[in-house]
Order: C-alpha cells, then sequence, then structure tokens
C-alpha cells in the first residue's frame, strides 16, 4: 500500500495508461482524480476500479486539457473533494493524425491539424502542471509525471506536432518544472514509450527486443517514480522503447 493518504490527480485516465495508473494507484491506497473528455469512458472506467475500492476514495471530472479553464476547475474539484494533490500524471494524449483521422505529411494536412497537436500534447500538460504547481508547493510535497514518447526523438512525417510537443516534455518541460519544484519538495518525471499494447496495432512497430511494451510495464515505472523509490529522482526522463533507439533498420 505505497500511496496511502496520497491523492492522484490523472489525466487521460478513462482508458489506456491513465486508467491503469489510476487502477493501480487506487488499489495501493490512493484517492484517485480521473480526468478526461470521455464522460462515458470515465463512467466506465470508475465503475471498473470501483469493484475493488472504495466509492469515497474515486472522483471523476471530465474536461478538456485544451482548455486553461477547465484544467483549474479539475484541480479545484480535486481539491476540494480530497484537500491535496500528491501525484499528477499527464496521460493524455495522442498524435493528431490518427485523433482526428487526417492522414498525411505535415505541410499537406491543415494548419488546425498542427495546432491541435500542440493544444492538447504540449500545453495540455502545461496546463496542469501550471494549475497544480502552486497546491504542490504549499504541501511541500508532490510529484509531476509527464508521458514522452520514442516519436519525440524519432520525429515523423505526419504528426509533427505530436513529435515535437514530446520532444518538448522530455527535455525543456520536464527539467524546468524540476528546477521550479525542487525548493518545495516536487519533482518532475518523464516516462517515454516504445510501442505500447494499448492498441494492437502498436505491435506493428518493431523494436529490438522483438515486442511492444505492456501497459503494466510503462505504469510499474510510474509508479516508481511516484513512490518513496523514485525520491532522489527528477528532471530526467525514462525511456522504455524496447530498444527501438538504438535500431538501425526500424522497417
Ligand atoms: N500507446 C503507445 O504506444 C504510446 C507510446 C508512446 C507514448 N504514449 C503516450 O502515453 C500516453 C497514454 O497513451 P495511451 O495509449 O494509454 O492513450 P489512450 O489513447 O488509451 O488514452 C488517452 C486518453 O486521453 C483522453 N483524451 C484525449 N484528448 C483529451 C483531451 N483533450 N482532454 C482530456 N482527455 C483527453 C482520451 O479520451 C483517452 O481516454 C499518451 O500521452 C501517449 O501519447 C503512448
Amino acid at each position: 500500500m505505497r500511496f496511502e493518504n496520497k491523492t492522484a490527480l490523472i489525466t487521460g485516465a478513462a482508458s489506456g495508461m491513465g486508467f491503469l495508473t489510476a487502477k493501480c494507484m487506487a488499489e495501493e491506497g490512493a484517492c484517485v482524480v480521473l480526468a478526461d473528455i470521455n464522460q462515458e469512458g470515465l463512467d466506465k472506467a470508475a465503475a471498473e476500479i470501483g469493484k475493488t475500492v472504495p466509492a469515497d476514495r474515486i472522483l471523476t471530472v471530465a474536461g478538456d486539457v485544451r482548455d486553461y479553464a477547465q484544467v483549474v476547475a479539475t484541480k479545484d474539484a480535486a481539491v476540494e473533494r480530497f484537500g491535496r494533490i500528491d501525484f499528477l500524471v499527464c496521460c493524455a494524449g495522442g498524435a493528431e493524425t490518427r485523433l482526428l483521422g487526417q492522414y498525411g505529411r505535415f505541410h499537406e494536412l491543415p494548419i488546425d491539424v498542427f495546432d491541435f497537436g500542440i493544444d492538447l500534447n504540449l500545453k495540455g500538460p502545461a496546463y496542469f502542471s501550471h494549475a497544480v504547481l502552486p497546491q504542490m508547493q504549499k504541501q511541500k510535497s508532490g510529484v509531476i509525471i509527464l508521458l514522452g514518447s520514442i516519436t519525440g526523438i524519432e520525429g515523423g512525417e505526419g504528426s509533427v506536432a505530436y513529435a515535437a510537443a514530446k520532444s518538448a516534455l522530455m527535455n525543456g518541460v520536464v527539467k524546468s518544472l524540476a528546477m521550479l519544484g525542487a525548493p518545495h519538495n516536487v519533482r518532475a518525471c518523464c516516462v517515454a514509450p516504445g510501442p505500447v499494447l494499448t492498441r494492437a496495432a502498436m505491435a506493428n512497430m518493431k523494436t529490438l527486443l522483438g515486442r511492444a511494451s505492456e501497459p503494466q510495464e510503462i505504469v510499474d515505472m510510474i509508479l516508481f517514480l511516484c513512490a518513496d523509490t523514485g525520491a532522489s529522482v527528477t528532471g530526467t526522463t525514462f525511456l522504455m522503447d524496447g530498444g527501438r533507439n538504438v535500431m538501425i533498420n526500424k522497417e
């Protein structure tokens, strides 16, 4: 029970790694705030976690990470209900071409596709960090976890915003948050996966180990970093890509 008397606010918590992080933290004692744009998904996620965790430790808040007013409202709801935020885990994100169903090369797609990708993948985690950091400073403790991606290292011809945003989270953003947080005992770390089987199609992305990661493998790192085991870690990115970054032939 590593997270007893702790509160975690998790974005993108209706599915994938966000959901699994919320479930694992709740099962280890945390109060969890599940934030997502998908209300139906949130209801399902809360019901699933509620099978093993008391309902009074689960709060769902529907909202869009691209809207700062909604981000602040989510943070306020978390603090009002549980009194504190120990962990902010920013999982909401995804490649703009996939999410908008507009495939093609960057310069051949409408500029709105790029804007959407930056708003979701860069501004979303930055907005949440901006809203939550003062609360963590007041508490004199907290951990912020950002989700990067191997695409932030490799780039890509379609989702340039996704690649740019993930690069930024893995370097400038996580390092800046670490500097801002350190005097207040607040840490910031980034976990950057290669392919993860939250979607079956990710199995097609090559890795040196010959397989994609299981969501639980990535979530275990998030839990390690949030718990006392990660107490000396801040300002750094953990690449968990099955060795894809050292492959020469990725086709
Ligand atoms: N799955 C992978 O292979 C992989 C690889 C590298 C990085 N990542 C990163 O890990 C994170 C989680 O990935 P996943 O596969 O578990 O994701 P997922 O697609 O299963 O879940 C993302 C969640 O974010 C929510 N969301 C989308 N737009 C939102 C918005 N505007 N406001 C609030 N919520 C919104 C969705 O409703 C969804 O529930 C993402 O940031 C992703 O970029 C994933």
